[in-house]
């Protein structure tokens, strides 16, 4: 009867209920993290502050893990995604997929979105800086919501529109890619945008692979 009281028994005891107690919060803040990504995913729904609400089919939310450690973020929906409803589906998708395999990430792991909520008809956002400007709320929200240790920028606009003051709006992408910033209390990896017109996947895979280190600076090999 004394042996469950005992140090080790009470040990044991004690660290199972520690572990309980840490699941049941992390089970209880993805609950909270989902309800607030679902009314600010409302919010956008409804949203009709620029040019682009009028020509979109869909809004095109961030999806993934709300819990997620790592947050990958694009431009703005194309074709696809704005028929879907849906981030980084087709051939952007699958490139998305690609980069994330190759550092033993899955899409349900993390989570993905993009600068702008709904599609540039042109597929060009250079022209429609004011979609750019409201939709910098909305991004801004969904990492608050989602806390990530680590964010992946895939391209000029998502590396300019994060950071601000870090980057000059001139800077290239050749000149920043495979750097890592801090933002708030994460850091963020900047890289190509994987469609871009010259997308050198070699150099993405390349840059994605500090990504195991950044985000956990103790388990690297030696
Ligand atoms: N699809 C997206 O969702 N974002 C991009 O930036 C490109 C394609």
């Amino acid at each position: 009867m004394c042996g469950a009281l005992s140090p080790i028994g009470d040990g044991g005891l004690f660290l199972n209920v520690a572990k309980l107690y840490s699941h049941t919060y992390i089970i209880m803040e993805k609950q909270k993290q989902k309800a607030e990504l679902d009314e600010l995913k409302k919010q956008v729904s409804d949203c009709q502050q620029c040019e682009l609400s009028k020509t979109r089919k869909n809004i095109v939310f961030g999806e993934g893990n709300p819990n997620a450690d790592i947050m990958v973020i694009g431009e703005a929906p194309g074709a696809n995604e704005d028929e879907q409803g849906r981030p980084f589906v087709g051939k952007a998708g699958n490139l998305v997929t690609e980069v994330l395999e190759s550092v033993n990430l899955t899409r349900g792991e993390v989570y993905i979105s993009n600068v702008c909520k709904c599609r540039p008809p042109e597929n060009n956002l250079n022209q429609h800086q004011s979609a750019v400007d409201a939709c910098e709320a909305y991004l801004q929200k969904e990492i608050a919501i989602i806390k990530p240790k680590f964010i992946l920028a895939l391209g000029l606009t998502a590396a300019k529109s994060l950071l601000k003051k870090q980057i000059s709006q001139n800077d290239l992408m050749s000149n920043i890619h495979g750097k890592v910033f801090d933002y708030q209390d994460t850091k963020i990896l900047v890289t190509y945008h994987p469609t871009a017109r010259i997308s050198p996947l070699d150099i993405i895979l390349a840059d994605v692979r500090q990504i195991p280190e950044i985000i956990n600076p103790n388990s690297k090999e030696v």
